[in-house]
């Protein structure tokens, strides 16, 4: 439940409906909290969301209030949100989460100051234009100022590796950042983000390193290339983030091929946090209940063996309801026939399914 009073409700921005709502209907015991769960554990709990939702779905801002410890903004502190103008910050969104996350209690992480994805027209025109060191250095500069002290940890690069595109270390080469800068564009990052704000957590973020498929495997070994290149030259990376966008149907898991994994990057002294987990259940059977078992035995699977490894600090949901889940949307995963994707811990009408008993069981298993 929220500890919040009238006045700090105000105080966050937040519509005083979404912090004093009902609990909802379903719930005849409380349901448990994972953020109490894992604080218990030592371990985070968080989930990606937005500041549009909390403020619109009073249902939807409860759950998050109760059962996260820790929130990112799926979309908020992305360039093209943060910059969408040269030289205008446009901090509103990520600071009406960030209101929100201080009301509650929770910590707040970023994403993303660098990728190749989610960046402002006018920036991608600009660098190719004249690639000035100010578009990197100075954005963060700027960004991790604003947030300084005030965030867990920052996603510094996203996405950056892949095997495929022919650079010798796998660095992927199709970014504008690649082309702008080089190799040095990462060091560039991280070293600015740990000057602006020492106190955060810098993470080197990437997908897909946790299918047992050729794919799965050309991201393992392209991630510890491109990290092992970094290290050596001491470029400031505390966190490898796991995004683990599991996909049930569509990718084998083989547990000790991700242990296996956490141990390189353990032994090359980096903590990992899993930043966005979600299961992926296109391609299941019809059976809607089927589909969740399948998606919760992963998730369970998937938790065990991450919580195995005291260097794993948690474990952050790409959402938390599956009504608002990047899956439904997206055209590898949505269902054709307009139904929600299942791949979250609670249904698109806010219920625990058994992801949720499963992450539950995982974190107090820890
Ligand atoms: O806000 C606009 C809206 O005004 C417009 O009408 C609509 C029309 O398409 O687009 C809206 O923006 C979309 C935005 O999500 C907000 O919903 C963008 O088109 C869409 O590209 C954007 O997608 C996000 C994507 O990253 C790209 O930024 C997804 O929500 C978000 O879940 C996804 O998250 C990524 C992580 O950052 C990195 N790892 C993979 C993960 C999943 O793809």
């Amino acid at each position: 439940m929220s500890n919040l009073t009238r006045r700090q409700v105000m105080k966050a921005g937040i519509g005083a409906s979404a912090m004093f709502a009902a609990p909802p209907a379903w719930s005849a015991e409380p349901t448990p909290s994972l953020r109490k769960i894992a604080a218990d554990k030592g371990l985070i709990y968080g989930v990606a969301t937005s500041s549009g939702r909390l403020a619109e779905d009073p249902k939807y801002a409860q759950l998050v209030a109760t059962q996260a410890g820790m929130l990112v903004a799926e979309g908020e502190t992305k360039r093209g949100s943060l910059e969408p103008k040269r030289g205008h910050l446009n901090f509103d969104g990520a600071n009406k989460i960030l209101r929100f996350a201080k009301a509650n209690g929770q910590k707040m992480r970023g994403h993303t100051l660098v990728w190749h994805i989610g960046n402002p027209e006018w920036l991608v025109d600009a660098l190719e234009k004249k690639p000035d060191e100010d578009l990197l250095v100075g954005y963060i500069d700027k960004v991790c100022t604003k947030f300084k002290g005030q965030f867990h940890s920052w996603d510094v690069v996203n996405e950056a590796v892949d095997l495929n595109q022919g650079h010798p270390d796998g660095l992927r080469t199709d970014s504008i950042w690649y082309k702008a800068f080089g190799d040095r564009y990462i060091d560039m990052a991280f070293h600015a983000a740990r000057a602006a704000d020492p106190s955060a957590l810098l993470c080197l973020n990437d997908g897909n390193t946790e299918a047992d498929a050729w794919w799965g495997e050309d991201m393992r070994v392209g991630s510890l290339k491109v990290l092992d290149k970094l290290l050596s030259r001491n470029v400031p990376i505390d966190i490898f983030g796991m995004e683990a966008h599991l996909k049930v149907y569509k990718a084998d898991y083989s547990d000790k091929m991700i242990s296996d994994f956490m141990d390189e990057l353990i032994a090359r002294g980096l903590k990992i946090l899993i930043t966005e987990f979600d299961v992926a259940d296109i391609r299941g059977p019809a059976d809607a209940v089927q589909r969740d078992a399948d998606v919760a035995a992963l998730t369970r699977r998937f938790l065990d063996v991450a919580f195995s490894k005291p260097e794993v600090l948690g474990c952050l949901n790409w959402g938390i309801t599956d009504r608002y889940s990047w899956l439904s949307s997206y055209p590898d995963y949505k269902w054709s026939d307009g139904q929600f994707s299942r791949g979250l811990p609670f249904d698109e009408n806010y219920k625990p399914k058994p992801m949720f008993n499963a992450m539950v069981a995982a974190y107090k298993a820890k």
